[in-house]
């Protein structure tokens, strides 16, 4: 059954919608009341394995705000913990593991995942919440890319420095190019496993992007976001990548990854970023700065009109530049939201027709 409202996936396919379908990255979380309070019973970790709470936590953002995409609830270092890594996220901390992986006999400890055998809980979920869905919305599934599950895997935790992850590319790349290709080839597995289990879109989270400068982006990130989306094509259904820190790199990744949908960040002018779907014939994805919803609700509607003025066309999914903060007032995501549910894309096209006549 093709889902009721499917806004979404028609501007993933850059086929005309009425306005931008829009959802918000990390939609399911603490600024909302009712995340707290199932956060409350269960620690994070736990509420991801179970299939019944990632699905409840799934849905609040659909039936609290009403947001065209559901986006499943867990994490992307589901990977490497499947992988043989002992993951914890602790309050306060973050997530951690306490056995980084450094050197090639780490590398040899290390296991490919069956997505239905280590990662069986977070694709019940999928399937849990498609039926809960009933078609309301598309699902959307989702990965780490393999560059930033890297710097996870290698620092053993977050970091802003990125001193052990980049050390390696240097001191050893030949251990990191055997690691990243590991992770692609897991990571591509698990995307299309997610696809059969009803995913309907999937998004690579490439967040650690723009530690690397364009040498070392070239070399070690984009060709492993690539091999994991070409694998993730093959199961015919949207992807979407999204490498906040590079996007000066949008046109490269649309021509590596044959991406269907450019994720952009708040760094990039949506401008240009239209000027780049254009060239490219790809959807995109953004880029409202997440900080913008500290503003007052007059001034995110204003900020968030002046973006889709400049980012509206063929293919647009209106979105934050990176995920939503836990101290932003729900009213303030709402008021994000209904400003773009009231954006009439036709308009919009037809002003931008009569611009191109007037030249
Ligand atoms: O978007 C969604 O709502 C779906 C769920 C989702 C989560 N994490 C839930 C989560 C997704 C898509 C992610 C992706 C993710 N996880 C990324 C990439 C996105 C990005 O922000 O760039 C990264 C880097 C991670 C790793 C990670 N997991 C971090 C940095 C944290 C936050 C640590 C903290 O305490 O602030 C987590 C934990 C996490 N993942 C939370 C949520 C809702 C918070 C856990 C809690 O409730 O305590």
């Amino acid at each position: 059954m093709s889902p009721v409202n499917d806004r979404f996936l028609r501007a993933c396919r850059r086929e005309p919608v009425d306005r931008p379908p829009v959802w918000m990255m990390r939609q399911a979380g603490r600024y909302l009341p009712e995340y707290r309070a199932v956060r409350q019973k269960a620690d994070f970790l736990t509420m991801c394995r179970t299939p019944e709470l990632a699905t409840e936590v799934t849905l609040q953002p659909v039936d609290l705000l009403g947001v065209d995409a559901a986006i499943i609830f867990s994490d992307i270092l589901v990977i490497p913990d499947a992988m043989g890594m002992d993951l914890s996220v602790d309050e306060g901390v973050g997530p951690q593991f306490s056995d980084p992986v450094r050197t090639m006999a780490d590398l040899a400890r290390l296991r490919d995942v069956e997505p239905e055998e280590g990662l069986k809980y977070h694709l019940d979920a999928l399937r849990m919440t498609r039926r809960a869905l009933d078609g309301r919305v598309p699902l959307i599934g989702f990965a780490g890319s393999p560059w930033t599950l890297f710097a996870y895997m290698t620092e053993g935790k977050g970091t802003k420095s990125f001193s052990i992850a980049k050390k390696l590319l240097f001191a050893d790349p030949q251990f990191a190019h055997a690691l990243l290709g590991r992770i692609a080839d897991n990571v591509g597995r698990f995307l299309v496993a997610q696809a059969e289990a009803g995913a309907q879109a999937l998004q690579l989270f490439d967040s650690w992007a723009g530690s690397l400068g364009p040498r070392e982006y070239r070399e070690f990130a984009l060709p492993y976001m690539a091999r994991a989306a070409q694998v993730a094509k093959t199961a015919d259904v949207p992807v979407i990548c999204f490498a906040p820190g590079a996007g000066w790199a949008l046109g490269e990744i649309a021509e590596a990854t044959g991406c269907d949908v450019l994720g952009v960040d708040g760094h990039t002018d949506p401008a240009w970023a239209r000027g780049v779907a254009d060239a490219t014939g790809r959807g995109l994805q953004g880029n409202l700065d997440p900080c913008t919803l500290y503003a007052d609700p007059a001034t995110i509607r204003e900020r968030t009109r002046a973006m889709l003025a400049a980012i509206d066309g063929p293919g647009y999914i209106a979105n934050l530049g990176h995920g939503i903060l836990p101290d932003v007032p729900v009213a303030h995501a709402r008021a994000f939201i209904e400003t773009v549910q009231s954006w009439d894309s036709r308009a919009t096209a037809l002003a931008g027709a009569a611009a191109e006549g007037t030249r």
